[in-house]
């Protein structure tokens, strides 16, 4: 059996893909990986799987309906592991059309095809068949300090036109369960971070940016509220809900680890500073208070007790082990670094920050 995952070149899907096929006790079902490669996916995050048999890498979009039909008809899958979007916040403030083009029209393309498809499959087959939907916790929108944490119940209050394109992909597939009892799973998680992280997100930008003396961009105050992740946690939890989730089922998916994005800025810094020291000072002395984000979300917080208690996950990594592990890998991967800094990616840097004074 294969199992079909679209976006696994970007950051989460191909450390799922490499997760996946590692050795070692996990399933290692063959992987058909479909990726349009926009600038955010990388074929050199998995460069590893070069000549594995295992992996078939097919570059198309998920909202492209041939493409998508033919690769159904053709593998057969037992699931599909939809990762594709447009995933940074900042750019659909700047660009929403191609939020709405892919998490949206691409998902509602694929809940289509997948639809007639397992039409033609035999009763056991469409019966063991899962699309499992990967979405956000910004579908539930923004907390008050102290408000009890998102549960799978919480209404949906999408504040950007990412997390209102995420939230419209997440009704979809509610709806195609409904309606035509396709068998659907959905997932909401917090803040990823981990190796392969593209360096628009905060985390990897601030590594590379103190790497290079750069200033460190920090929103507003940067009292704001994320909860984090590592990402080999999400994608455990991923396989979780793809073995045992219940169909129909959303699962929120979250670290247990509040912070303010101030604290992670200073703890990235002092990670540096301790693995490599910078002779020109600390690297707190980089950061940068900029001009804040339209609209931005105050707070984010999920509450993870229905994947524990129904699934048995729980996160393995802390805070301290996850991003220890991070700001290592960003030093050992200098050829990664420079590899996705390229032409286009300095441009959105100049874009985006190149008229950003403090507030
Ligand atoms: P990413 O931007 O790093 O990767 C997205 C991938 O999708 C890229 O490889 C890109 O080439 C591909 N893609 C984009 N449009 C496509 C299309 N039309 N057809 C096929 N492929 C396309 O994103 P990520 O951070 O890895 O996020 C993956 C998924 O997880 C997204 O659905 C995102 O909403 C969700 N998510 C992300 C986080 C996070 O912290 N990064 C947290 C929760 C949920
Ligand atoms: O909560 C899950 C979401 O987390 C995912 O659905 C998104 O795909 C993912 O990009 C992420 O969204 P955020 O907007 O929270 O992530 P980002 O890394 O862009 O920003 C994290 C916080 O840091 C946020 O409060 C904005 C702030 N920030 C970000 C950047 C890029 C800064 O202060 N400075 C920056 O330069």
């Amino acid at each position: 059996m294969t199992i079909l995952v679209t976006g696994g070149a970007g950051f989460i899907g191909s450390n799922f893909v490499l997760d996946w096929l590692a050795a070692g006790g996990e399933p290692t079902e063959p992987i058909v990986n479909l990726d349009a490669l926009t600038y955010a996916g990388n074929l050199h995050n998995l460069a590893s799987l070069a000549g594995d048999a295992r992996h078939v890498f097919v570059r198309g979009d998920i909202g492209d309906r041939l493409l998508v039909d033919r690769l159904l008809a053709e593998h057969r899958p037992r699931a599909i592991v939809n990762f594709a979007a447009e995933s940074h916040v900042d750019r659909s403030i700047l660009g929403p059309g191609a939020f709405i083009k892919t998490n949206v029209e691409g998902t509602f393309t694929l809940l289509e095809a997948t639809r007639v498809h397992l039409q033609s499959l035999e009763l056991a087959e469409r019966e063991a068949f899962r699309f499992l939907h990967v979405s956000t916790d910004e579908v539930y929108g923004s907390l008050a300090p102290g408000a009890p944490a998102f549960t799978e119940e919480h209404p949906f209050e999408p504040n950007s036109p990412y997390s209102a394109s995420k939230a419209a992909s997440d009704h979809l597939v509610r709806a195609w369960f409904h309606t035509y009892g396709l068998p659907v799973l959905t997932t909401n998680c917090s803040n990823n971070y981990g190796p392969y992280h593209f360096p628009e997100k905060l985390i990897p930008l601030v590594i590379v940016n103190a790497l290079a003396g750069k200033p460190l961009p920090v929103y507003g105050d940067g009292w704001q509220v994320r909860d984090w992740l590592y990402v080999g946690d999400h994608c455990a939890a991923i396989r979780a809900v793809l073995a045992r989730g219940r169909v129909g089922e959303t699962y929120n998916i979250g670290g247990w680890n509040e912070k303010p994005n101030i604290e992670i800025v200073q703890t990235v810094c002092a990670l540096l500073d301790e693995m490599r020291p910078d002779p020109a000072g600390p690297r707190a002395r980089l950061i940068t208070h900029v001009k804040d984000r339209p609209g931005h979300d105050r707070r984010y917080a999920i509450d993870a007790r229905k994947i524990e208690r129904e699934l048995g996950w729980r996160p393995a990594e802390t805070f301290e082990t996850g991003i220890r592990k991070t700001v290592r890998w960003y030093l050992e991967h200098a050829d990664w670094v420079a590899q996705v800094q390229s032409g286009a990616y300095r441009d959105w840097v100049a874009t985006h920050y190149g008229g950003r004074t403090a507030p």
